[in-house]
């Protein structure tokens, strides 16, 4: 071909891109998949490509950068996504290099973890879930998505779905604690309050059910170790959450970093085809978890990149987060006929339609906003709505001599080395949080409450430092006080992301400078930040009382306050079991029972499934939590004892509230399959509510037992329920011995 004809072949690719790109995001055709289909038959393999690819963004001192090249593979299509970039602003300026400089102009999609908050930060995750209130919960990932999508944000990486049982694995911050059932309910409300009803509104982000699968689970609480368990665990402890938020409509899923079964889960198309495809019907897309791809070399299972890349293909990954292996090597691969085309095609679809459901396709800028930005960042609402989550989610351990509430003319002793720390409040994940927009510590607050000049304030020792330097100031102000608070803990970074302890008593030299404190025999109240459980069991025979704080976010400061002085009433309950030791780990309250349960009224018996050296029981359980008021349980009843198939029983309780203060209770009902084909749990939550009750207040509750309710994995793997006795246990935790028993019959064994 001469240069002439090169040129005029040039032109009408010009003309007919421009055309057929108009075409293509044309609203005449119908149904979004139409519009998916249409695009996707202008494409190159190259650009198909381009979208398969997200690379990160990075922020300088200065502000928001690209590193090298990045921007060139925005403008040639190389990277149709990108992540950790935010700001009306600043997404607006890559968003016009795709646009307007791309053949196609298909804009980039913009991801980030929103996991907490945006800049208004919530408590962490572990912490929400502490409050038992999912419409809190909803509201407060709907109050994320409002300010995350004002800034740019079209996708969060959140709901993290996963079970935690071990606390020394750092994660468990940033999921919903160690039960199925409740991390369900909490997984599909984030989903609907990310996503909303429809994710075209612009104030909501499409939410990422994470991590796919069971990365929860990790060997010895080590982040990133391998997993291994039987498909029955898979399928009835660690499966559930996430397709409870897939089923609650999320529009995309991340595969977990581990192996399952010898296959890491970004190879593994039993988890993401099997299973999340054909099972669950998911329709999303399906992206990788950071370089998820490229670990498939050291997990041993891909020879090199190019390997890698076919291996995540194949097994149904969409998207490559930050790895570059896709963009690398995926042409050569459709090429050489180790990748089907048609597998890469399916893939864009599965991105393509995300962006036309976001509504980008129509309207690029839509995230972009600079006055909806201003508006929503930080807004008395969103404060508002981080306030009332911390409330919700701290949990009082411990108040003897009702030592709290404290009150305004009180002498107070404020020691800690979080006690006036704002970086802490906000836990990790803090995303465009920033601690300038914490506008109250702890201290400040506690400071607020009081009658001028009753604070003094000594940070006694560091979180992790051996230095006791500072114990003398600290001993010598709560020894003139009436009562003493302390504000002790881990860092933020001490859990999160590859942040495994194996070590999860208070660290450094804090236990010693509370056992110094706690000489003094004043009233000590001990506030503590966490992201996990932790071992206190010493600490908290020292004090009086003891509140779990969690990292509690940019309204943590007053919350704490507000719950210390009793303007508010604690009603937190743990939604990961208290270990008294890491010996017991992984410790967790529906274990199963053994063929030879240790009777604690029988502490002589030998060979039972016991230790030596510590009892069997956690320090706190799973559901516990205090109030500042007492609330009594009545004997349950049921609308009948016999349960046939198909039909339902109703199960009643009465609540009073017998103490001096209205309060919040999460009322919560456990049954037990006391003879099946397989061992089952000792209980398993089954429904809760948490409801309001003032002071001398009683209500009945009423809870509707169905026959889902009672269904499981059978020996053969089919699911269902099986005829027998069940016990039934209501109660305010899962201690809890308020019991009555139900038959089912009528179900084929
Ligand atoms: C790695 C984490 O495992 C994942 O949860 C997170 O979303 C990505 N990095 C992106 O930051």
């Amino acid at each position: 071909m001469n240069k002439i004809s090169i040129q005029i072949v040039l032109a009408i690719a010009l003309i007919c891109g421009t055309e057929l790109s108009a075409l293509a995001k044309n609203k005449n055709h119908k149904s979004i998949d139409e519009r998916v289909d249409s695009l996707l038959s202008l494409m190159t393999i190259d650009e198909k490509i381009g979208q398969t690819v997200l690379f990160t963004s990075r922020w300088d001192v200065t502000g928001p950068i690209l590193r090298d090249g990045e921007e060139e593979a925005i403008r040639t299509g190389k990277c149709g996504n990108v992540f950790n970039a935010h700001t009306a602003a600043y997404t607006r300026k890559l968003q016009e290099l795709a646009v307007n400089e791309t053949r196609l102009g298909i804009p980039l999609l913009f991801g980030y973890d929103v996991i907490h908050g945006h800049q208004t930060l919530s408590p962490i995750s572990l912490g929400e879930s502490a409050s038992w209130d999912l419409d809190l919960i909803e509201k407060s990932a709907q109050m994320a998505a409002r300010e995350a999508s004002a800034c740019g944000i079209h996708w969060t990486f959140a709901p993290m779905c996963d079970i935690g049982r071990d606390p020394r694995w750092g994660r468990v911050s940033e999921g919903a604690g160690e039960d199925t059932y409740l991390g369900s309910q909490i997984g599909a409300a984030r989903v609907k309050g990310f996503q909303g009803d429809n994710i075209a509104n612009q104030n909501t982000v499409a939410a990422c059910v994470k991590h796919m699968a069971a990365y929860g689970a990790a060997q010895a609480g080590r982040d990133y170790h391998s997993v291994d368990m039987s498909e029955r665990v898979l399928r009835e402890t660690y499966l559930p959450p996430y397709k409870a938020a897939v089923d609650a409509g999320a529009k995309t899923v991340m595969t977990s970093f581990n192996d399952l079964d010898g296959v890491p889960a970004t190879a593994n198309s039993f988890l993401l085809k099997d299973i999340l495809r054909n099972e669950w019907g998911f329709n999303g897309m399906v992206v990788t978890d950071y370089t998820a791809i490229n670990e498939l070399i050291p997990h041993g299972v891909a020879e090199d990149e190019y390997h890698a890349g076919i291996l995540a293909m194949k097994a149904g990954v969409d998207m490559d987060m930050e790895g570059g292996i896709y963009m690398d090597h995926l042409k050569k691969a459709v090429e050489n006929k180790d990748v089907d085309l048609s597998e890469l095609d399916n893939a864009v679809r599965n991105i393509l339609r995300l962006k036309f459901e976001l509504g980008i396709m129509d309207d690029p800028y839509k995230y972009c906003n600079e006055e909806l930005e201003s508006k929503e960042v930080l807004s008395t609402e969103n404060r508002n709505t981080a306030y009332e989550m911390a409330v919700a989610s701290c949990v009082l351990l411990k108040n003897e001599n009702k030592v709290l509430p404290l009150s305004k003319e009180e002498k107070i002793a404020v020691i800690g080395p979080l006690a006036n720390s704002k970086r802490d409040l906000l836990g990790s994940w803090k995303a465009a949080g920033k601690p300038q927009s914490v506008e109250q510590t702890i201290l400040d607050a506690i400071i607020a409450n009081s009658s001028k000049g009753n604070v003094k304030f000594a940070l006694g020792c560091g979180v992790s430092k051996p230095s006791k330097e500072g114990f003398a100031k600290a001993i010598d102000i709560a020894s003139k006080s009436d009562k003493i608070v302390m504000v002790m803990g881990e860092k933020w970074n001490m859990s999160g992301e590859a942040a495994c302890r194996t070590n999860l008593d208070f660290p450094g030299v804090q236990k010693e400078l509370i056992l110094e404190i706690s000489k003094l025999n004043k009233p000590v109240v001990l506030v503590f930040m966490t992201g996990r459980s932790m071992t206190i069991e010493n600490e908290s025979n020292l004090v009086d009382a003891l509140m779990n704080v969690w990292y509690p976010g940019t309204e943590g400061g007053r919350a704490v306050a507000d719950l210390l002085f009793g303007h508010k009433i604690p009603s937190g309950k743990l939604t990961m079991t208290m270990p008294r030791n890491v010996g017991q780990i992984p410790i967790f309250y529906n274990y199963k029972n053994t063929g030879r349960p240790f009777n604690p009224n029988k502490p002589k018996d030998t060979y039972k499934s016991r230790y030596l050296d510590v009892a069997n029981t956690p320090l706190y359980e799973f559901g516990y939590g205090l109030s500042y008021s007492t609330l009594s349980y009545s004997e349950i009843s049921l609308s009948k004892n016999i349960f046939e198939k198909g039909k339902n029983i109703i199960a009643s309780v009465k609540l009073t509230n017998t103490g001096d203060f209205d309060a919040d209770e999460v009322v919560q009902l456990y049954i037990h399959d006391q003879v099946a084909s397989v061992t089952r749990p000792v209980k398993e939550l089954k429904a809760f509510d948490k409801i309001h009750l003032k002071k001398g207040e009683t209500k009945t509750l009423t809870f509707t037992i169905d026959e889902e309710m009672l269904k499981f994995f059978r020996k053969d793997m089919s699911y269902g329920a099986e005829e027998g006795n069940f016990t039934l246990f209501i109660g305010g935790s899962s201690a809890t011995q308020n019991s009555i028993e139900f038959e089912l019959t009528g179900v084929s064994k």
